[in-house]
């Protein structure tokens, strides 16, 4: 049993597609461990994205996740990290598969619906800096 993090990004939340992810992951067998939605802060945001600091796009993709609420949520469920980034696609929407939460919804490389963690070393890091132990349910 594995846990992950999940971000529906501003644009998915604007576009009305909070339901439609987690439809997605529920049908797929993957279980609702915690669930919130969050004006996110800088500090939080450029925390989440450490990794990226250096990265010519790091400012913007801040300011894009700070655009709005996000719907933030642990999802678990055997291989959860790897099952979940399968669903997603690949990081630029435009050469995601049909099928995939990215191919299906998003044509950007930043603009890209989802957040999921890379591997479960992250999934921890990630699931613990979103979330309090007592707002995850087992
Ligand atoms: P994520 O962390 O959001 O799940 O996405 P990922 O693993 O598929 O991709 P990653 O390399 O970690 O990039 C994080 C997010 O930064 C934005 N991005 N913009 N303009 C660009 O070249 C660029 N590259 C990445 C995307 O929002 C990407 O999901
Ligand atoms: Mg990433």
């Amino acid at each position: 049993m594995e846990r992950t993090l999940i971000l529906v990004k501003p644009d998915g939340v604007r576009r009305a597609l909070v339901g439609e992810v987690i439809r997605r992951f529920e049908a797929r067998g993957l279980r609702l461990a915690a669930l919130k939605m969050v004006l996110a802060g800088k500090d939080l945001v450029e925390k989440h994205y450490e990794e990226h600091r250096e990265k010519p796009f790091y400012g913007s993709l801040v300011e894009y996740l700070t655009s709005g609420p996000v719907v933030a949520m642990v999802i678990e469920g055997p291989n959860a990290v790897q099952a979940s980034r399968t669903m997603m696609g690949a990081t630029n929407a435009l050469e995601a598969a049909p099928g995939t939460i990215r191919g299906d919804f998003a044509l950007s490389i930043e603009e890209n619906i989802v957040h999921g963690s890379a591997t479960p070393e992250d999934a921890q890091r990630e699931v613990a800096l979103w979330f309090s132990p007592d707002e995850i349910v087992s």
